[in-house]
């Protein structure tokens, strides 16, 4: 019995091709994904379609991520509170991007899931935590040990931080896949999870893959996200190109002199010139 687990795709179809022919080689016929399914990356629809497409031939189990739920309550609340630019424009630029199945896809899966597989111990999945769909639960940290405390099985397998590993507390474990689209460390390389389910126990073994970027690289200019959201796609190229993610750390910095300057600083209205600097000062080049 082995499961790949997959989490925080983010549009990156490249990757997540990469990521499924590895898995399929290896015999694997069930899929564990754990959200964030989009966003960040141009072309949503064609990981959506990768997606579809797998779940008819292949167990699949999905569970819902930050970013579909932002997709969705934009929705329903009306489409407001995006605007081009690179707070909000690729967001927006992937909301443009889904289809109705793709939101009906997202209303229709589970926050998180108990998974019981007969002769192997059950496990709990989720995107962030078992609470909160955006609780980041980092190894060794305060959330992940309380979460552990808490947790009805002896597993939990969630995403979210992009960071893989695993955090062993109180006699259970904490299993993070990594991030298939956008993984921080070992140099970008597309990360995932296979779980190995042995005389009644799991082992994870963690996958790193390097893939086409170039592919990805190009499709920012074919798509329009350059433009749509132009600091934004530099922090995320250079995050897909390296494994290190200063998107946190540039917002902030960004907010921070826009502040300064005019005495306030509103997500999303943080003009251009900001995240400019910011970018620069952090020595990031414009790929
Ligand atoms: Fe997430």
């Amino acid at each position: 019995m082995k499961i790949a687990v997959l989490s925080d795709i983010h549009s990156n179809y490249a990757a997540l091709e990469e990521c499924l022919e590895y898995a399929l080689s290896k015999g694997i016929e069930y899929f564990l994904f754990l959200g964030d399914y989009i966003s960040d990356i141009p072309y949503p629809q064609r990981s959506m379609l990768m997606l579809y497409d797998l779940s008819e031939k292949y167990k699949c189990w999905f569970i819902r991520g930050n970013r579909e739920e932002y997709m969705t309550d934009y929705r329903l609340n009306g489409e407001k509170g995006w605007i081009n630019g690179s707070c909000s424009g690729s967001l927006l630029y992937t909301y443009n991007n889904l289809t109705n199945r793709d939101f009906e896809f997202f209303k229709n899966i589970p926050n998180k899931l108990s998974i019981s597989i007969p002769e192997y111990p059950s496990f709990n999945c989720c995107h962030g935590s078992m609470n909160f769909t955006r609780e980041l639960l980092n190894i060794n940290s305060e959330n992940a040990k309380k979460a552990l405390e808490c947790l009805e099985t002896d597993t939990l397998i969630c995403g979210h931080t992009h960071v893989q590993g695993t955090f062993e507390y109180m006699g259970k474990r904490l299993i993070n896949p990594g991030s298939v689209g956008i993984p921080w460390y070992y140099d970008g390389k597309a990360q995932f999870a296979i779980i190995h389910g042995t005389k009644g126990e799991w082992h994870e073994e963690y996958i790193q893959l390097d893939y086409d970027r170039d592919k990805i690289l190009k499709a920012y200019e074919t798509s329009g996200l350059n433009e749509l959201a132009p600091m934004w796609s530099v922090l995320i190229k250079e995050a897909i190109m390296t494994g290190r993610d200063s998107t946190y750390k540039v917002l902030a910095r960004a907010m921070e002199m826009c502040r300064e300057e005019t005495g306030e600083a509103n997500w999303p209205y943080i003009p251009e010139k900001y995240w400019e600097t910011a970018i620069a000062e952090q020595g990031i080049s414009k790929i």
